[in-house]
This record gives structure tokens, sequence and C-alpha cells, in this order.
């Protein structure tokens, strides 16, 4: 099991290369269309739990809190608001910065852990307030990797022709789903949604190279024990908090620092370009000291990392596009940049992108 995780040498489909044509399987054309990031948002609630506040609610101080994983605060949403609530603001703002309406777009997937329901999906939920044209919605859930499995699907719409315009999400409310009598996992999570709108045409962040993969024999590592149809809710559950997400986090970090280095490596691999041309480090912000040994991997200064886990802690699936908007909006990724995106979470999954603004490309 754990000797593939994160070391497999091989390309999906047995080496393929970016520079390698593709063929569209349902005409058999050559096609090879490249997919732009055209605009970015996010959202979280208001409200801030600072490591303070959490000492009165368990045993943990703010110095542990901090120098084991970075958090200062983290911000959590009230009854009212649930996961759809808040992804629909950071769509908002992603086609505001596209310059699209909701009638542009062609496909809305949600990576989430928390949606609003089992079932109608939170993209459905979304489109549908927003406006938007019927369009295909769907969620999926690859834990904190699903915003760059998200990003790898639209860019598989959009390089073989089969849409145009494709809005990617990772949206959660985890605070619902913690366990606030357990110290060990309460501290680390909040609550937020980050928004990506991916195009045919620039300017923009082009979609380099990517790794994916996972390793469902560690999943116990990092697991929601009841509420599916293993273990369907019912008094026991409840009882037994199984409704309430369970980590063994010291050995989840262990595999963490190791596949969030593998997979930028081999989205850099990928893509042709060395880890010397990286400009922009955007991780999934799990643990800074996880951020910080896969910085060390690619040999980047702290200044090129971008971190915002003091802000809002781990955010699973919000996280990168939480951070990749903050970054933008700031003038971080001011072109030519080269940024790459690692993640790593429950599955337990991996993922690496390469984002590429070119110098006549900005967003
Ligand atoms: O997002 C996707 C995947 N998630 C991750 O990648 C998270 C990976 N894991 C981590 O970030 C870290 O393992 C944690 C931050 C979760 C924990 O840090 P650690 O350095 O691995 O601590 P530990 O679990 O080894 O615990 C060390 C000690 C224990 O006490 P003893 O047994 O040494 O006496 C814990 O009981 O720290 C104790 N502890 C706490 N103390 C104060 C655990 N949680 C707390 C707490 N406050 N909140």
């Amino acid at each position: 099991m754990t000797e593939s995780l994160g070391v497999n040498d091989t390309f999906p489909r047995g080496g393929r290369r970016l520079s390698d044509p593709a063929v569209n399987a349902v005409t058999g054309e050559l096609v090879g269309r490249k997919a732009y990031l055209v605009g970015t948002g996010h959202c979280v609630p208001d409200r801030v739990l600072t490591n303070k506040d959490l000492e009165q609610i368990v045993d943990t101080s703010d110095e542990w809190i901090t120098t084991r994983t970075g958090i200062k605060e983290r911000r959590i949403t009230n009854d009212q608001t649930s996961t759809s609530d808040l992804a629909i603001v950071a769509v908002e703002e992603a086609l505001e910065m596209a310059g699209w309406g909701p009638k542009d777009v062609d496909c809305m997937i949600v990576a989430t852990v928390t949606p609003d329901y089992i079932f109608p999906s939170t993209a459905a939920i979304v489109s549908d307030k927003l406006g938007m044209n019927n369009i295909p919605a769907y969620d999926f859930e690859a834990g904190c990797s699903g915003f760059i499995y998200g990003l790898i699907q639209a860019k598989c719409f959009i390089g073989s022709g089969m849409l145009d315009r494709v809005v990617v999400l990772g949206a959660e409310c985890l605070t619902k789903i913690t366990n606030w009598e357990d110290r060990t996992t309460c501290v680390l999570f909040g609550d937020g949604a980050g928004a990506a709108a991916i195009g045919p045409e620039g300017p923009g962040g082009e979609l380099g190279g990517w790794h994916w993969g996972s390793d469902g024999s560690l999943g116990d590592l990092l697991e929601l024990p009841a509420g599916g149809s293993r273990k369907p809710a019912s008094k026991e559950t409840v009882k037994a908090n199984e409704h309430t997400l369970r980590m063994k986090g010291n050995e989840t970090f262990k595999y963490a620092v190791r596949a969030m280095r593998d997979s930028c490596l081999k989205a850099l691999d990928m893509d042709g370009t060395p880890k010397s041309e990286v400009d922009l480090l955007v991780p999934h912000q799990a643990n800074y000291r996880i951020i910080d040994a896969t910085a060390r991997a690619l040999e980047l200064r702290p200044e090129q990392v971008y971190v915002n886990i003091d802000k809002y802690g781990n955010t699973s699936a919000a996280s990168i596009p939480m951070a990749l908007d903050e970054a933008v909006r700031k003038g971080e990724v001011t072109p030519p940049k080269n940024v790459v995106l690692a993640a790593f979470g429950a599955g337990l999954t991996w993922a690496g992108m390469l984002l590429k603004w070119k110098e006549e490309e900005g967003l």
C-alpha cells in the first residue's frame, strides 16, 4: 500500500507528456486547447474563533497551537449558514474578475467533504441560486486535494473541446463536523470557500503540468465514521460522536510531507519546468510545518510561499483557492509567474499543478 504513495514514477496514461498530442475520444480529432485560470474569488464567515477562545473550550494553549500548526485563528459559520452560502459569494467574485455572467458558465464542479446535503449536490444549489443555464453541476470528494482534482477535470473538459467555461470550487464548513471535545482536531479546522473560473483563452494562468493520486489503504487516518452507507446515522452513532471527523494526526503528518513534495515535483516534471523556475508556492494550508517542508523541497525562500493558515486554519478543499485568490488580489501573481499548487488530504489523496502566468497574460 504505502509504497505507492507519492513515489510512483509513471505519468497518467503511461508516460504522456503535455507536449504530446491528445485525441478527442468522440471525434478522434487531435485536440490540445489550453485552459486558463481567468478569475478567482473567496468567502469566509465573519465570526472569528481565536486560539484564546479555544483555551476556554478544551485543554489547549495558544502556544501549543501556534508552534505545532501555525494557526492563530479560524472562521466559523453560524447555524443558518452552510457550504453553498459561502460558495455563492466566492463564485460571484470569480465571475466578476473573469468578466463572465452566470449564463456564460458551462459547468460547475464543487470539491467538498461538507456539502449542504448528501444530495442534492451543493453544485446544483449554487448554480440554481446564481441563475445559471441548467448546466451540468456536481460535487465530488477528494478531501483537501479536491480543488486541484477539480482543476485537472476542468483542464480535461476544456482541452478536449467538450466545454468552454468551467467554475471549480473548493467549499467547506468543517466546523459543522468538528468534535469540540477533541483537542487533537478541534483546534485545526475552519470554514470557507474559494472559486476559480477556467476558460479556453487568457489572459490568465495557464493550467500546466499536474499530478494526482490516492491510497485508500490509509483511509482510516482521516475519516468521518458514520452517516454513509457503511454506518448509517442512528441513535448509537450520534451518541458515539461518529458524525464528527477523526484524524491520526501524527501518522497523517508523515505522509503529508512526502506526498506534498512529490506532487509538486511530479507536476513540474510533467510540465518540463525545473523547480528553479518556480516563483510562488500556494500550498494546502494544513500545518505550517508541512508547508515549510514542501517549500524546502522546492528550494524556495519564505517570501515565495503563500501562507494564510494563521488566519483560517485548515479549510480542506477550500484552502488552496482561498489562498490563491488572496495572492492574486494582493498582486503577488503579477506575470510572469510560475505558481505551483500542492495538496494532500483524506482518502488519502494528493495532487499538484503548475499554473503559468506569462508576461502578456495578467489576470
Ligand atoms: O488537511 C489534510 C491532512 N491533515 C494534515 O496533514 C494534518 C497532519 N498532522 C498535523 O498537522 C499534526 O500531526 C497535528 C497538528 C495534528 C499534531 O501535531 P503533532 O506535533 O503531530 O502532535 P502529536 O499528535 O504528536 O501530539 C503531541 C502531544 C500529545 O501529548 P503527549 O502524548 O505527548 O503527552 C498530544 O496529546 O500534544 C498533545 N496535544 C495537544 N496539546 C495541547 C494534541 N493536541 C493538543 C492540543 N493542545 N490541541
